[in-house]
C-alpha cells in the first residue's frame, strides 16, 4: 500500500504532480488561457464586490494561508491577510459581507479551523474552503467548498496536500483577479502557460530527489536550524521548518530573512546551518545579501536556487535546483526539497517518520 516505499510520506511527496494535476482539473480553459474555478459559483459581479480576503488555517494549512495572502495581493489586487484559525476565533474579527474568508485545511475536521469557520458563518461573510475530505465538517460549512481531490494522506506530515492547497489558491486569486478585471487577458494567459508546465516542474524535481539524501547525510547531527526566505517565500521558509521539527525533533527557525538583522542573526556560528530558499525574483538581490551576512559569520549555506544560478552557488555551501517558473509558483517547487531534507534526516535519525511522537493526523481538540 505504500507502493514500494519506505514511507508514505516519501510515497505522498512523489506523488505531488498528481495532486497539482488533481488541483487543476476541469477548473482551467488552457485554451483560453482563463481560470474557470467552476466550484465556486460566485458570478463576476459577487466576485467584483470582494473588498478583503481573510485566510484562515493551521500548521501546514496556515503556512498555505500566507502564501495566499501574497497571491491575492498580486494576482487580485484585493487586501489580504492570514492568520492562525485558533487565534482568529478568539478575537472579535472584522467581518462584513464584502469579505471572503478562505479557510484551509486537509482533514477539514481541525477543531479550531471548524470553530472559526462556525464564527463566520454568524457574520454573513462568504465563506470558502479548501480542503481534501468531502465529507468533512469544514465542506459541510463552508458556502463553497474547493475540494483537493489528491487522495488521502497517511503521513502525519502534509506534504501533497500542501501543494494542492498552493495550486487551489493560485486559481482562486486569479480568479477573484479576472472577475473585477485587475488581471487582464494576456496576463492571465501566461499565468495559466505557467500552472501548464507546474506537474512537470515537480515531476523534473522529484527526479532528483537522492540528492538531498548526502545534504542530509552531512548534517542529520545538528541541533539546530534556521531557515530563511523572504517575500512569498517567507511562508515555505515556515513550513520548511515545520517539516524539520515535527518529524526529525530537531529544532528549526523560520524567518523572514530581512529580520535577521534584528536579532536572529546572532545565534550564526558554524554551528548554526541556514536554509535560504534564494529563486530569481524581486527579492533575489535582498536574499543574495542575507546569505552574504551569513556566509560572513562563519555559518553553513544551504540553499534552494533557481536552476542555473552560479553566482549564489559560488557562495553557498550546497545547492539544490529547482526549474524556472513564474514567481507566484515559485513557493510549490522551494517546498519539495525541503520536505526531503526534512523526511533523510528524520530517516537517519531513526525517527518515526509517518507517525511522529505527540502528533496526531487531525487534530479534534483545541
Ligand atoms: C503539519 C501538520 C499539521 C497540520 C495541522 C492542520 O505537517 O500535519 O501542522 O497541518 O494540524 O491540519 P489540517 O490541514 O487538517 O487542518
Amino acid at each position: 500500500e505504500r507502493g514500494g516505499y519506505r514511507h508514505f510520506m516519501l510515497k505522498e511527496i512523489m506523488e505531488q504532480p498528481q495532486a497539482v494535476t488533481a488541483a487543476l482539473r476541469d477548473r482551467v480553459d488552457f485554451g483560453r488561457g482563463l481560470v474557470t474555478l467552476p466550484d465556486l459559483t460566485l458570478t463576476d459581479r459577487e466576485l467584483a464586490g470582494v473588498s478583503r480576503v481573510v485566510l484562515i488555517g493551521c500548521g501546514t494549512s496556515l503556512n498555505a494561508a500566507h502564501v495566499g495572502r501574497h497571491l491575492v495581493e498580486r494576482l487580485a489586487g484585493i487586501p489580504a491577510e492570514a492568520e492562525s484559525a485558533s487565534e482568529f476565533r478568539y478575537r472579535e474579527p472584522f467581518l462584513d459581507p464584502s469579505t471572503l474568508v478562505v479557510a484551509i485545511g486537509q482533514s477539514g475536521e481541525t477543531a479550531d479551523t471548524v470553530a472559526a469557520m462556525e464564527t463566520v458563518r454568524q457574520s454573513g461573510a462568504r465563506l470558502v474552503t479548501i480542503c481534501n475530505a468531502p465529507n468533512s465538517q469544514a465542506a459541510r460549512l463552508a458556502d463553497h467548498a474547493l475540494l483537493m481531490g489528491c487522495g488521502v494522506e497517511i503521513g502525519v506530515a502534509s506534504t501533497k496536500t500542501f501543494l494542492s492547497s498552493l495550486t487551489l489558491l493560485n486559481l482562486l486569486a486569479m480568479r477573484l483577479g479576472t472577475a473585477r478585471s485587475h488581471l487582464g487577458s494576456a496576463a492571465s494567459r501566461k499565468l495559466v502557460e505557467g500552472l501548464a508546465r507546474l506537474p512537470g516542474n515537480v515531476a523534473q524535481l522529484l527526479e532528483s530527489a537522492d540528492d538531498v539524501e548526502p545534504l542530509a547525510r552531512s548534517y542529520y547531527g545538528r541541533n539546530n536550524f534556521l531557515y530563511l526566505g523572504r517575500g512569498i517565500n517567507a511562508p515555505v521558509a515556515t513550513e520548511g521548518a515545520l517539516k524539520l521539527k515535527e518529524i526529525s525533533y530537531i529544532h528549526a527557525e523560520a524567518y523572514a530573512a530581512g529580520e535577521m538583522k534584528h536579532g536572529p542573526i546572532a545565534l550564526i556560528d558554524h554551528a548554526m546551518p541556514t536554509l535560504a530558499i534564494a529563486p530569481q525574483d524581486g527579492l533575489y538581490d535582498k536574499m543574495a545579501n542575507n546569505i552574504q551576512e551569513v556566509k560572513a559569520r562563519d555559518g553553513d549555506v544551504l540553499a534552494v536556487l533557481t536552476q542555473g544560478d552560479d553566482r549564489l552557488s559560488d557562495l553557498v555551501d550546497h545547492s539544490v535546483f529547482i526549474p524556472e517558473t513564474a514567481p507566484n509558483l515559485t513557493p510549490l517547487l522551494a517546498t519539495v526539497p525541503l520536505q526531503l531534507f526534512a523526511y533523510h534526516i528524520a530517516v537517519r535519525r531513526g525517527c518515526d517518520v509517518d507517525q511522529p511522537r505527540n502528533l496526531a493526523k487531525s487534530v479534534t481538540v483545541e
